[in-house]
């Protein structure tokens, strides 16, 4: 079975469009889909986190507003002239893009679909109808394209993994040496459309038989690690060992050259590489460089801003202080069996009354990058710089 946190319908003879996602909320111990009906329903389920992972997010938020749309198509409602349909949509997007604020994917795809129903409104028969129409299928576009990106960052990273670390040159030479990867946060099939990102990259290594063992960190304070990366390096049985955010130092020092790479995503790279992603990716790097491990960057092109010229113009998420002093899970009995039908408890694991500080992201700064590996490529600095240029040429 293939893991897909985004399940959408596209209109037919008999009904309109339709969304699900898997609430991730839930993850991992229940597999619940909701349904999404509408921009409301899609900027509640972002803002709580029941989507998340940048390109995810874009998605949903493109796709919710395609369901909008499409019911309004199905019922025949008046859209008015061409330009009411393009006003109407480019406001339920500004509003949409209100949701979270670090990830870029979300601000690009809204750009580019604005564009789409700019243009339908120049068209010489066009329509209230033809530009929602032309909407629609952009926003589909997205949900296909971003499943091919992902297996092309996985090739391109695998590729770039075996040519350029220690480990990887000696498991080509022989198939027998040790070749580990370490990740952070989740950046799979449930952060995406699918296939993943940097889990992308670990996907595409175990199937190539390179790699041995994948890490992932828990990744405090949501655990995107332990709950998301974990069950899909479960579930597509890919040998893999969990640990805690603050065992990474000890894990380089112990694997030494086995540990091929620290492979993270990204929620936005701006122009000159610096790069926010999940709180703890900073730190990470930090250790790679310390430790010699090659420190890469998976995202499709849609998360390089070129707008944004460092690291210092990102605006960083700062989210609620229960996400640290609680933890939310299954009641565990004394002979460790989960009870899953009553729910999930919450815990308090922090002293009341204290102050709390929760960054969802943090900016690793280029220098400390080794690759940004994008869909069309590796990009390495040349002179100690980051140039995306060519990566955008098409
Ligand atoms: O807060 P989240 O879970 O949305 O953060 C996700 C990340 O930081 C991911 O690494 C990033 O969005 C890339 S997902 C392909």
């Amino acid at each position: 079975m293939v893991l897909q946190a985004i399940q959408y319908e596209p209109a037919s003879v008999k009904s309109p469009p339709a969304l699900r996602i898997l609430d991730q909320l839930q993850l991992p111990h229940r597999t619940e889909y909701v349904t999404v009906g509408n921009c409301e329903e899609a900027h509640a389920a972002i803002k709580q986190m029941k989507v998340r992972g940048a390109p995810a997010i874009a998605i949903v938020a493109a796709l919710a507003l395609a369901v909008e749309v499409g019911k309004e198509i199905a019922a025949a409602k008046s859209l008015g002239r061409p330009e009411d349909a393009k006003e109407n949509i480019g406001y339920r997007l500004d509003y949409l893009k209100t949701s979270r604020p670090t990830a870029v994917n979300l601000s690009d795809a809204i750009s580019k679909l604005k564009i789409v129903t700019k243009k339908a409104t120049l068209e010489p028969e066009a329509s209230a109808d033809s530009v929602a129409r032309a909407y629609i299928v952009a926003a589909e576009r997205m949900l296909v394209d971003d499943v091919s990106d992902n297996k092309a960052i996985g090739e391109h990273g695998a590729r770039w993994i075996e040519d350029n670390t220690v480990a990887g040159k000696k498991r080509k030479a022989d198939g027998s040496q040790q070749l580990q990867v370490l990740t952070h946060c989740n950046t799979g099939s449930l952060a995406t459309a699918g296939y993943g990102t940097a889990l992308g990259v670990i996907r595409s290594l175990r199937s190539a038989n390179m790699l041995t063992r994948a890490y992932c960190s828990e990744t405090r304070p949501y655990n995107q690690g332990s709950r998301l990366t974990a069950y899909e390096l479960v579930h597509d049985e890919i040998p893999a060992t969990l640990i805690t955010d603050s065992m990474a130092c000890a894990l380089m020092s112990k694997e030494g050259d086995r540990l091929a790479a620290v492979v993270v995503g990204a929620d936005r790279v701006a122009a000159n590489g610096d790069t926010a992603n999940k709180i703890g990716t900073h730190s990470l790097a930090v250790l790679a460089r310390h430790h010699g491990v090659k420190f890469l960057v998976a995202a499709p092109r849609t998360t390089i801003d070129r707008d944004t010229a460092s690291g210092r113009d990102i605006i960083i998420e700062e989210r609620a202080p229960e996400e640290v002093t609680r933890v939310k899970g299954p009641k565990v009995t004394t002979d460790g069996r989960l009870v899953l039908d009553e729910g999930s408890e919450v815990v308090s694991t922090a002293a009341i009354g204290i102050d709390v500080w929760n960054p969802a992201f943090d900016v690793t700064p280029a220098e400390l990058i080794d690759g940004v590996i994008t869909e069309v490529g590796v990009v390495e600095k040349l002179a100690g710089k980051f140039d995306f240029g060519s990566v955008f040429q098409d």
